[in-house]
């Protein structure tokens, strides 16, 4: 992010504290009905129109910067991976044999791939996609091997960030899909970091729960009381919006301490937890020295896949107190994250059962969790409305 931008914003946090009235939102208490986090078909409608109908980030490019390197999707209702090619261009492809329609890759491994090689018959592919091999050909002789390269799907890099339109094949931009988001985010310059480690777990939320717990602060003088507390006393949130992404920023106990520090060393990122929240289903964290990158990958109603990753810039994580460092970190994010903020989850989508309440309440302070609501049910509804139009 540019530093004049830095500083407007940083500028905008000291004229907003101690001023609640101007943080917030909307000017009454909100009610948010909880068929959102519960109902099956709510839930379809979402996958269909926000999961399949834009692109989504797949994940960071450290994953696939080599020929041969690969990321495999963590989500088993899109299974799809993407692979660096030889000739260095990115492509995405669904892990389905054209055969009969056996996952090519399983798990991921280290090494990077020269073919797909498909493990029930050994049908061969290219990196490209294209079939190469069939053991015994002569069994299939009626078959054009150009009509049965895998299926692809468009992916993208951009900004250090992957992203995968998982049913289009045309090509797209993510800078234009980011807006003016896309030259704060390439200013950070992700691509930079290296991963540290990914962890994917199931948690049983809605996703929409999950994203949520991360767009209020009022929690966090009481559910983080023995982690985040002490460092966000000022508490409140600031967002933008462009289109349907957010631009967060949390300020922390420290936001006066700028003041005091020359503008031109002040940076953003040192006075504020600044986060974007890239539509629909990826937080990514930006920090000094490292980036979390949390997407939520919806499987039911209630049932959620997180997948986390670390990333660090190297050679600010130097040799073992480095590695020590970093495990500190993500040990750090999953008590304050797993542990703290997706177990409330948890707790609250299994107390949606019993029918206490029909709605949430969204005091003044929470109306960032209806913003992002409002987007995801316009979202609904503008593709509700294009249906209707196209029998
Ligand atoms: S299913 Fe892949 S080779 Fe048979
Ligand atoms: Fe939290």
């Amino acid at each position: 992010m540019k530093h004049e931008r830095q500083m407007a914003l940083l500028d905008r946090m000291l004229e907003l504290r101690g001023r609640s009235e101007d943080q917030q939102i909307y000017d009454t208490v909100l009610r948010l009905s909880v068929d959102a986090y519960t109902s099956q078909e709510i839930f379809e409608r979402e996958l269909d129109t926000l999961f399949s109908g834009s692109p989504l980030v797949a994940g960071h490019v450290d994953s696939v910067r080599e020929p041969g390197s690969y990321m495999l999707s963590d989500w088993t209702r899109q299974p799809y991976f993407v692979v660096r090619g030889e000739d260095g261009v990115l492509r995405a492809f669904l892990n389905t044999c054209r055969h009969r329609g056996a996952p090519l890759i399983v798990r991921e491994k280290d090494e990077p791939l020269r073919a797909l090689v498909c493990p029930f018959h050994g049908w061969t592919y290219g990196l490209d996609g294209a079939l190469r091999g069939i053991p015994r050909s002569s069994a299939f002789p009626c078959i054009d091997k150009r009509d049965y390269g895998l299926k692809a799907c468009s992916a993208a890099e951009s900004a250090g960030l992957v992203w995968v339109h998982p049913t289009r094949h045309e090509s797209f931009d993510p800078a234009q899909e980011l807006g003016a988001f896309a030259e704060d985010i390439a200013e950070f310059r992700l691509e930079r970091y290296v991963s540290y480690k990914r962890v994917v777990t199931e948690k049983k939320a809605n996703w929409k729960l999950l994203v949520q717990i991360n767009l209020e602060g009022y929690h966090v003088a009481h559910l983080h009381k023995g982690t985040l507390a002490p460092n966000f006393r000022e508490g409140f949130l600031s967002h933008d919006a462009e289109g349907p992404h957010l631009r967060v920023m949390a300020a922390q106990t420290n936001l006066p301490d700028a003041e005091n520090v020359p503008e031109k060393q002040r940076k953003l990122i040192d006075f504020v937890t600044l986060f974007y929240v890239l539509f629909p289903n990826t937080i990514v964290i930006v920090r000094n020295d490292t980036i979390l990158i949390s997407r939520f990958l919806p499987l039911a109603p209630d049932r959620t896949l997180c997948s986390q990753e670390l990333l660090y810039l190297p050679d600010k994580y130097v040799g073992e107190s480095g590695r020590k460092a970093l495990r500190n970190r993500l040990l750090y994010a999953e008590v304050t994250m797993d542990d703290e903020d997706y177990m409330m989850a948890e707790r609250i989508q299994a107390n949606l059962l019993n029918g206490v309440n029909e709605t949430h309440m969204l005091g003044l302070e929470e109306g960032l969790v209806m913003v992002f609501q409002e987007i995801v049910s316009k979202r609904l509804a503008a593709r509700d409305a294009t249906t209707a139009g196209n029998p």
